[in-house]
C-alpha cells in the first residue's frame, strides 16, 4: 500500500495535482475537503456540521474528519494505496493516520508539500472556478476551461466555492496556515517529507511530484506489474 499526503496551504495546488498523480500511480485521491462539499450537497447529517466549520474558513473538529477519513481508508479501492489531498491538517490527525497504518504494518510513504507564497495563493483561490460533479478545479486567467462555465472533463457546470470569498479567504489563510506548518514538522521529523516549488506552472509541478517521488521508489507500477495486480 502507497500512502502519499499532498500538504498545501489552501489555494496551493493539492486538488490540481492529486488526479494527475492518481492517474501515474494507479490509485485513488480521497480529498476531505471534496467528502465535505459533496455532504454539503446531499444536505446530510455531516454536511451541515461540517458547513458551520468550512463557511467560517475553520477545520472541522478532528474527531469528525479523522473517522470520515479512517471509514474511508477500509474501503476496498484504498487497500493498494491512496493519495489524500486535505489531510491530515493537524498533528493530532497525522499521529491518528499513523496509528491506523501501523495497525496494517503499513507507514506514509511521503508528505509532499507543494510550496506555494500567500499573495499567489489569494489570487488562485480568487479565481477559481471548480465543477459540479467531481470538483475538477479550474482558474480563470491560468488554467480557464475550453469553453466557459462548463468542465472540461466531465461536462458539469463550474461553479465558485462559498469559502473562496475574499473575507472567507483570508479567515482561512489566518486559522488554518499554523496547522499546516505543525504537519509538515511532523513529516520533516519522521523522514518523509518532500518539497516542491508550487509557483512553477501545473505541468511543471506534476514533474516535481513525480521525480521526489520516484526518488523514493514510489513511481507507477510497469506494464507487467498491472496484469499481475489485475489477475
Ligand atoms: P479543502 O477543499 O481541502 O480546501 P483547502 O485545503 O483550503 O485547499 P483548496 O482546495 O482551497 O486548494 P488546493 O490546494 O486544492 O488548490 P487547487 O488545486 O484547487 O478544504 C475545504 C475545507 O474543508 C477546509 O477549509 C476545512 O473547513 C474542511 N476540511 C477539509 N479537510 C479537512 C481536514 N483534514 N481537517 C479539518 N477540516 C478539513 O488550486 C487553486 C487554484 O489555483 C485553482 O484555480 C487552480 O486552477 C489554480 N492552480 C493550481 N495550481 C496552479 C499552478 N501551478 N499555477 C497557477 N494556478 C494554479
Ligand atoms: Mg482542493
Amino acid at each position: 500500500m502507497s500512502v502519499v499526503v499532498l500538504l498545501g496551504a489552501p489555494g496551493a495546488g493539492k486538488g490540481t495535482q492529486a488526479p494527475l498523480l492518481a492517474e501515474r500511480l494507479g490509485i485513488p485521491v480521497v480529498a476531505t475537503g471534496g467528502i465535505f462539499r459533496a455532504a454539503v450537497r446531499d444536505g446530510t447529517a455531516l454536511g451541515m456540521e461540517a458547513r458551520r466549520y468550512m463557511d467560517a474558513g475553520q477545520l472541522v473538529p478532528d474527531e469528525i474528519t479523522v473517522k470520515l477519513l479512517l471509514d474511508r481508508l477500509a474501503r476496498p479501492d484504498a487497500s493498494s494505496g491512496v493519495i489524500l489531498d486535505g489531510f491530515p491538517r493537524t498533528g493530532v490527525q497525522a499521529a491518528a493516520l499513523d496509528h491506523a497504518l501501523d495497525e496494517r504494518a503499513e507507514r506514509v510513504a511521503a508528505a509532499v508539500l507543494v510550496d506555494v507564497p500567500a499573495d499567489e495563493l489569494v489570487r488562485r483561490m480568487s479565481g477559481r472556478w471548480i465543477c459540479r460533479s467531481a470538483g475538477h478545479p479550474y482558474h480563470e486567467t491560468s488554467s480557464p476551461p475550453r469553453s466557459a462555465g462548463v468542465c472540461d472533463l466531465d461536462g458539469s457546470e463550474l461553479y465558485q466555492r462559498q469559502d473562496d470569498r475574499p473575507e472567507t479567504i483570508r479567515v482561512r489563510l489566518d486559522q488554518q496556515l499554523g496547522a499546516l506548518g505543525e504537519v509538515i514538522d511532523y513529516y520533516r521529523a519522521a523522514g518523509v517529507l518532500v518539497v516542491v516549488d508550487g509557483l512553477q506552472e501545473i505541468g511543471l509541478v506534476a514533474a516535481g511530484v513525480e521525480t521526489a517521488l520516484a526518488a523514493r521508489g514510489i513511481r507507477a507500477p510497469s506494464p507487467v506489474e498491472n496484469v499481475a495486480g489485475r489477475a
